[in-house]
């Protein structure tokens, strides 16, 4: 296992951090999507994936069940393999157990969520021929520590699915991918899954479920919030909204602050006014086209290998090569 330096009283603090420069400052206020994801944020994310309007993670594991054995047949013999955010591990078994059928395999999930990587080894650690290896780290900074212990002759299969890609603001998706490039080597591989465009009616559905399950994994960034920096957001000031943004072709998910009030920060020392109606935008959900997905594999120095869309619900895993 390969343990991050940062102690919890570091991240402790970039978490202050983050929170205090989306919320002090005039415009819109914003919260880093990163931060849905603690030990309730992720169950009730994981809840969202059973949702039959949120179709995005039901049709990524129809896709990789189906196109492993043919994604294995464009990849030469020895693959190291290295997944950006693995979550529980669950999409990555059938990839895996494809490559590892011709040979041994390593893999290195990286992931800031020590929780998530437990999982993610409970999932996974019964594999043979697979040998894991932990990284808990940030996505590039998990990468330099991949490339670093990468053995020469091998060939780097990086994984980025679940569509997390849409996650970045417009144009921060290619610079990301740009730096992911830098840790590969020319012909290295990448698989990204992306989710691709759909009506508004049916992405609005996706993300502001009848359920209220949502609203709910949307609202815990504040319940995070207030427990982790002893904060005030009263939760039933706020509701969860959904939005399609035409413009950048995003759903973006908000919180919105019911009346006008003032949250504070006894501990950190500030206080965040809130005008009625006034919004925190506290993630962004890209959708891409395959006209998209291809500039923004040109953009960032790969060319696409292969492509596996699902019919009933679009979204599409794209193979692509390091040029
Ligand atoms: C896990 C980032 C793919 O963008 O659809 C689900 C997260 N947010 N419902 C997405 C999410 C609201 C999800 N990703």
């Amino acid at each position: 296992m390969i343990v991050s330096e940062n102690p919890a009283v570091a991240l402790r603090t970039q978490f202050e951090i983050d929170v205090r420069t989306g919320l002090c400052h005039d415009g819109q206020k914003t919260l880093p999507s990163k931060y849905l994801y603690d030990a309730l944020g992720s169950t009730l994310f994981e809840a969202i994936s059973l949702l039959p309007q949120y179709g995005l993670t039901r049709a990524e594991e129809r896709i990789l069940r189906g196109c492993s054995r043919d994604l294995v047949r464009h990849l030469p013999g020895r693959v190291m393999v290295s997944e950006l955010g693995s979550g529980n591990g669950r999409k990555t078994r059938r990839i895996l157990q494809a490559l590892a059928a011709n040979e041994p395999v390593s893999y290195y999930p990286i992931e800031i969520s020590r929780a998530a990587l437990d999982a993610c080894e409970a999932e996974l650690g019964d594999m043979e021929r697979v040998s894991i290896v932990s990284v808990e780290q940030e996505y590039l900074e998990g990468l330099a520590t991949v490339a670093g212990v990468r053995p020469a002759g091998s060939h780097l299969l990086v994984l980025f699915l679940g569509s997390t890609i849409g996650n970045f603001a417009a144009g921060d998706d290619a610079r990301f991918l740009r730096e992911v490039r830098s840790f590969m080597e020319r012909g290295d591989s990448l698989l990204l899954g992306a989710d691709l465009l759909k009506t508004p009616e049916r992405m609005i559905d996706a993300y502001d479920d009848p359920l209220g399950v949502t609203a709910a994994f949307n609202l815990n960034l504040l319940a995070r919030i207030n427990k982790e920096l002893e904060s005030d957001f009263n939760l039933r000031a706020f509701r969860h909204e959904a939005r399609f943004n035409h413009v950048s072709s995003s759903i973006e998910m908000h919180l919105v602050s019911k009346t006008r009030q003032t949250v504070t920060f006894p501990q950190s020392g500030f206080a965040v006014a809130f005008n009625a109606q006034e919004t925190i935008l506290t993630e962004t959900c890209h959708k891409y086209t395959r006209a998209t997905l291809a500039e923004l594999a040109a953009k960032s120095g790969f060319w696409v290998e292969a492509q596996w869309v699902d019919d009933k619900w679009s979204f599409a895993e794209t193979l692509l090569r390091a040029s």
